[in-house]
């Protein structure tokens, strides 16, 4: 990192699935590749007055650094004069420093409680300290409507250039090298478009449930969880306009375009499911949250016009695996050439391709070529160090825009409305099984 600019990280939500899976230990890793100014502390915002640093960093396999740089501050984050409290712990941290750091409000809380906080920092004065940085995470809002609200909300208290719009999936290895894997394979560049791919399969599925996140999921449900943000952006990454000399301030402004040019197909249903079990877990015996999404979608993109692009996501399935799958166009119904780009696990391209069988016979037979980074690479940058690193340095590139947000809600609009009116199709799905089979 370029800056020696002393650091305070502010998570608010410390004590959440999401610090402790991945925030804290991207924070270690961090630390460990040297990246962090020498003055830089993590201050972990939480209503618990119970938990203790060592709770929090039971998991990490080596926590001494952490120890000495995460302190907790309990607060109520709807209350006023638990600011003036905030406030004066952050300015006692840097008078230690003798002069002002750079302040990262990190919000991994649900959107009401972002909205809330939201207000108190601009209220209090924080979001306008010089050098101050907001992140959140998503789903921003709950439709388009809320998501536009939220963004006029953000915008009375912080400039588009504080405002950190997370969506971790853009900070996959692979889903960076989208782009890069498009404009410098001319084989790809060149076939990238209608007359070459028959359809594109993008799918999230994973052998986790919900993780205990009850609350936080029969609010939210598949199309909102996963759909909406990270499926959404790596359709985006995979249809977008290339930027001109790989400009990389452009990348934004293009994944809007592919957004804008996507609506839901008018031929292909939405399939939605839950997992047997759900029900018990959220105690909610009615719940018609879906767990399962799977639908289709189209461009109108000149480029991309009639090409199916299919999203898929699901919790308790069989396995963990992220991918976009591009099927190209067969010639005299002779079987099509696949392009499986894994995000993960085992991050890595293959590619199928036809050969004729060794030996006294004509029959040709299909192989795959594969490349796996694992093969190359001992290690990969995990998607939230990615994205703390470039927000401390200030770098947009991998963070969604309001309009992308926006965007983004209108194309699943009608899946909402549609739900909103009825659940009939929701179906339930074995632990472990493919409801895309049934
Ligand atoms: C999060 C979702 O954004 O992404 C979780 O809220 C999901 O429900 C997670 O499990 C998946 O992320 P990853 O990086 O493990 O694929």
């Amino acid at each position: 990192m370029a800056t020696e600019t002393p650091l305070i990280l502010i998570i608010v939500g410390i004590t959440g699935d999401l610090a402790k899976r991945k925030l804290l230990p991207a924070i270690a890793a961090i630390h460990k590749a040297g990246l962090f100014p020498a003055k830089f502390r993590v201050l972990g915002v939480t209503r618990q007055s119970d938990v203790s640093t060592d709770d929090l960093l039971s998991e990490l396999t080596d926590s001494t650094y952490m120890k000495e740089h995460l302190s907790l501050l309990t607060m109520d984050v709807l209350n006023t004069s638990d600011y003036i409290r905030l406030t004066s712990e952050l300015a006692e941290i840097e008078r230690g420093w003798g002069g002002a750091a750079q302040r990262l409000f990190y919000l991994s809380v649900p959107p009401l409680a972002s909205e809330a906080i939201i207000e108190h920092l601009g209220t209090s004065g924080l979001a306008a300290a010089p050098d101050t940085k907001l992140l959140i995470e998503k789903p921003f809002g709950f439709d388009q409507a809320s998501a536009a609200e939220l963004v006029t909300h953000i915008d009375k208290h912080f400039t588009s250039s504080q405002v950190y719009r997370i969506d971790h999936y853009l900070a996959k290895e692979m889903a960076q090298n989208l782009i890069v894997f498009r404009e410098r394979n001319p084989l790809f560049r060149g076939t990238w478009n209608k007359d070459c791919i028959e359809r594109i399969e993008i799918s999230a599925i994973e052998e986790i449930g919900i993780e205990g996140r009850s609350h936080f999921y029969e609010q939210t449900g598949a199309l909102r969880d996963l759909v909406q943000s990270h499926l959404l952006q790596l359709a985006a990454l995979i249809l977008m306009p290339l930027p001109q000399k790989a400009e990389l301030r452009e990348i934004p402004g293009r994944r809007l375009r592919a957004l804008q040019s996507l609506r839901l197909s008018d031929v292909e249903p939405v399939r939605r499911g839950q997992y047997i079990g759900y029900r018990d877990e959220v105690r909610n015996p009615s719940s018609s949250v879906e767990t399962f999404v799977a639908f289709t979608l189209i461009s109108d993109d000149p480029f991309f016009i009639g090409v199916p692009v299919t999203l898929m996501t699901g919790k308790r399935m069989g396995k963990k695996a992220t991918e976009v799958r591009v099927v190209y166009k067969t010639f005299e119904e002779k079987g099509s050439n696949t392009l499986v780009l894994r995000l993960q696990p085992n991050e890595g391209v293959s590619l199928s391709l036809y050969f004729k069988r060794p030996g006294y016979t004509s029959a040709v037979e299909e192989r795959t070529f594969d490349f796996s980074y694992a093969s190359s690479t001992s290690v990969l940058a995990e998607a939230y160090e990615k994205v703390l690193v470039d927000a401390i340095s200030g770098d947009h590139d991998l963070f969604v825009s309001s309009d992308e947000v926006l965007e983004s809600w209108r194309i699943i609009a009608p899946i909402q409305e549609a739900w909103a009116m009825s659940s009939g199709d929701l179906t339930l799905y074995e632990p472990g099984s493919d409801p895309t089979v049934s």
